[in-house]
Order: structure tokens, then sequence, then C-alpha cells
């Protein structure tokens, strides 16, 4: 049965009636029309469902979404501010880090959590950091050198 929770995402509080089973990330889709979290494996295999709770890296896809409440749940389209992109956004556009983007916004997300506590990251925190984000199009060093921009443009 459904029940009325109150999430905060992306700095607005929404009132939604979820049932127990459904998770973050259908929630956001399917409910709130926030599409740009992707949906892939759907079982914590891809990440591309990647979002921040608490400002933590987190598969959506893999979290309930009564379990957030409380919490604040920011998504790749809350990270634009006053029409600017953020510096991730710009970065992974300026290093040609983006091919077919279905992986894009998760890592993007990953990658946050990891220059919030790390601004200036050398390549072996960045890899690690963004292990669980499969990409298949990049071989990922793109990804990597627009990683590297995004701290170096934030210094
Ligand atoms: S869709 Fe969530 S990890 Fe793949
Ligand atoms: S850009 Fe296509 S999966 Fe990463």
């Amino acid at each position: 049965m459904k029940q009325l929770i109150s999430i905060e995402i992306n700095g607005e509080v929404h009132e939604l009636a979820v049932a127990p089973q459904d998770s973050l990330l259908h929630v956001l889709r399917e409910e709130l029309g926030l599409i740009g979290t992707k949906k892939g494996c759907d079982t914590g295999g891809c990440g591309c469902c990647t979002v921040q709770i608490d400002g933590r890296a987190v598969y959506s896809c893999m979290t309930y979404a009564m379990s957030v409440q409380g919490k604040p749940v920011v998504t790749i389209e809350g990270i634009t501010e006053n029409g600017q992109l953020d510096p991730l956004q710009q970065a992974f556009i300026d290093a040609g880090a983006v091919q077919c983007g279905y992986c894009t916004c998760g890592t993007i997300m990953a990658a946050r959590e990891l220059l919030a506590t790390v601004p200036d990251p050398d390549e072996s925190q960045i890899r690690h950091a963004i292990a669980g984000n499969l990409c298949r199009c990049t071989g990922y060093q793109k990804i990597v050198d627009a990683i590297k921009l995004a701290a170096a443009n934030s210094a």
C-alpha cells in the first residue's frame, strides 16, 4: 500500500505517495520527470542512476524512496546554478568525455562527491571514485581528463 512521504530533491520538497518497494530511481523518473538520472541495469551494476544523497554518491536504483526522507537528494538537474553549467558538466564537454552520454550524468554525480572531499585528486583517486560507473564508449581516459580539468578550473 502506498504511503505519503516528503522528500527533498534539488532543494525542493515534494509530497509523494510511494509504495514500500519503489526505488528512488523510479520516483525520480516516473513520478517527478527527472529523467537526467538514467535507468540502466536497475540492479546496482552500472552506475548510470547515481545521485547524491546527503552529499554521497549513491545508486538510486538500489535505494528505497522511503529511505531518503529527511536526506537531501541532488540529481544532475540540480547542479546547474543560475543557468551556468556545473564545472564538471563544462569540463566533460570541453574534454570530449561525452559520447552517447548514457553514463555521463551518473559519472558526474560520482565525481562531484570526489571533488567535494578531494579538490585536487590524482588519477588513481579519480579512477577509484568512478569505478562503479560503467562507460561503454570513452575508454575512461577522457572522463578522467574531464574530472582533472574540472578540479583545475575550480582551484
Ligand atoms: S541502473 Fe542503477 S546501477 Fe545500473
Ligand atoms: S559515453 Fe556512452 S556509455 Fe559512456
